[in-house]
């Protein structure tokens, strides 16, 4: 199968923060920027599969940074490997200032998505190459990742989680 790098999914979804989706805080509600994020890694993982696919989980979110309402928001995702059928989508955020333009990282997340076929079964990803620093950086990690999310899940046993064991042991 073709092998990809992760530019050629790069997806970047840029909207604005409207009153109707913020807490009593004039801030973006949390549940808004998850649905936003989900909808940019899942064009991500469309374009590096060419297939149809379904969120698997949400493996970390950072809130570090409120954001308020009248915001314009950047919500940039790419696939960082790809594994037999599995994604993992790296998501940035940010927010950008109204009068100077300049962008400033608001979260950070990185979610799983699985290619699947008509019948919802797991089928087959293209593989990937990192090409920058920061994608081999994301590229490295996502293993680790990958195996402490199936873990969490209850889907792998810890004792057969080789990466977390170089981690702890
Ligand atoms: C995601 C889904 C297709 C996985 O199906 P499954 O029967 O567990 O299939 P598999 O065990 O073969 O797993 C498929 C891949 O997903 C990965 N995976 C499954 N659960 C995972 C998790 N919690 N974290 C990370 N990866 C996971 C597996 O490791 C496997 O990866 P690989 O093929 O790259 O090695 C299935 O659970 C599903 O359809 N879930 C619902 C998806 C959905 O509706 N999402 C929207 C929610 S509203």
């Amino acid at each position: 199968m073709q092998l990809k790098t992760p530019e050629q999914s790069k997806t970047i979804m840029t909207d604005l923060v409207l009153p109707s989706e913020t807490n009593p805080l004039n801030n973006l509600f949390g549940g808004e920027l998850l649905a936003r994020m989900d909808r940019a890694a899942s064009i991500a993982a469309r374009r590096h599969s060419r297939r149809i696919v379904v969120t698997a989980s949400v493996n970390h979110v950072e809130f570090t940074r409120s954001v308020p309402v009248g915001s314009v928001v950047t919500v940039e995702a790419k696939v960082s490997r790809a594994f037999r059928s599995s994604m993992e989508i790296y998501l940035d955020v940010w927010i950008e200032d109204r009068e100077s333009g300049l962008k400033t990282k608001a979260n950070e997340a990185i979610y799983t998505f699985v290619a699947v076929d008509e019948t919802g079964r797991p089928v087959e990803v293209p593989e990937i190459t990192p090409e920058t620093d920061l994608e081999k950086e994301r590229f490295k990690g996502a293993l680790r990742r990958k195996q402490l999310s199936l873990v969490l899940a209850g889907k792998m046993k810890p004792a057969d989680a080789t990466e977390l064991k170089a981690l702890f042991i």
